[in-house]
């Protein structure tokens, strides 16, 4: 059990109600609370979670439309997704409770003064390194507009300026990441066919792949239904099409790539996870044509190139600056 929901099962009193539970862990908690629903904007954790307590977590960038009572959120990594998941839940809490739990390492005690903008917050448990908050909603707040929370900057690329649309919560939020640019500096060359952004966030890799290769059907891939969601409105900024899916790890992708690009990840929330990233390397194989080729952007100090190479074919260094390297692996025959 995540140590957040066993904070909450200590207050379990408060949480025997049509509570919604938003951002939990793909944990027993719905077992143990059956009265509450899920909602996730994490695709693998939404999918445990379905897979177990069938209809009762709900996947996206907004609370369902079925009323609740309460509200528990389990603190996200960035303070913008925390700022509008409140207010999201807050806008549906007038005069109703909602409330906040997160560990210490994650900065809940910082979080739970954002809670102060709907109501009086008050402490009610601190566990298991983790605090849980509570707010009556006495000022509820207008249901927010994503879209108009989303940051815009403009890219000015080699063929043409480039508009990209991030949403909180999502990479590199409101900037180009320096890794990714350097990437966007290597797309040169890629084989014919069907090109992968996997981990796509805001969707600058994916949409530049699409207006570079625009006979190339592209797919962007992400876990995160906030990334999914930028993604599409970075695309349609641009004028763009594209396939966007929203999946956990490279078995979500399709197959018979021609390449699978990628910045790919190695944080999760407050703890360092490279899972997701060393499977691309040891799966990428099977989704990729006879002579797919792999390129992907990394810190120099992750060691990825033994991993490709034992699993790809010889890997090369095409680039490496600032910190990052370009790499390179070809599917063999
Ligand atoms: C380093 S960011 C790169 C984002 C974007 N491509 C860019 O360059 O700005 C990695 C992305 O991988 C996504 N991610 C993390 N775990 C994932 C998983 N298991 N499956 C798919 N995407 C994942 C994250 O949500 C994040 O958007």
């Amino acid at each position: 059990m995540d140590p957040r929901s066993e904070v909450l099962l200590r207050q379990a009193e408060h949480f025997a109600g049509n509570l919604l539970l938003a951002g939990l862990p793909a944990d027993d908690l719905l077992g143990q609370l059956p009265a509450a629903h899920g909602w996730s904007w994490h695709a693998g954790e939404q999918a445990q979670l379905e897979a177990r307590f069938p209809g009762r977590c709900h996947f996206g960038t907004e609370p369902a439309a079925a009323r609740f009572d309460a509200a528990v959120l389990f603190l996200p990594k960035s303070r913008e997704l925390t700022d509008y998941l409140l207010q999201a839940l807050a806008a549906r809490l007038p005069g109703g409770m909602l409330y906040l739990v997160g560990e210490k390492r994650a900065g809940i005690e910082r979080a739970s003064k954002q809670l102060g903008a709907f109501g009086k917050p008050r402490k009610l448990d601190s566990a298991r390194h983790c605090q849980l908050w509570q707010i009556e909603v006495t000022q509820a707040p207008a249901v927010p507009d994503l879209e108009a929370l989303a940051e815009h900057f403009s890219l000015q690329l080699a063929d043409g300026p480039l508009e990209v649309i991030s949403l909180p919560g999502v990479f590199s939020h409101g900037r180009l990441d320096r890794g990714t640019a350097l990437l966007l500096k290597h797309l040169d060359q890629l084989p014919a066919g069907h090109l992968l952004d996997f981990g796509c966030g805001a969707g600058v890799l994916g949409a530049v792949l699409k207006r570079r290769y625009p006979q190339s059907q592209v797919s962007l891939l992400d876990v995160d239904a906030f990334a999914i969601a930028s993604s599409r409105l970075t695309l349609t900024a641009n004028k763009l099409e594209a396939n966007v899916l929203a999946g956990d790890g490279i078995h979500a992708a399709p197959h018979g790539l021609a390449a699978i690009l990628s910045n790919p990840p190695f944080h999760q929330g407050v703890h360092t996870n490279y899972a997701a990233t060393e499977l691309l390397l040891r799966e990428a194989a099977n989704h990729l044509q006879a002579n797919g080729e792999l390129r992907l952007v990394a810190n120099n100090f992750l060691q990825y190139k033994p991993l490709i190479e034992q699993n790809l074919g010889s890997c090369q260094t095409l680039a490496e600056a600032e910190g990052f390297r370009i790499y390179q692996a070809s599917k063999r025959r």
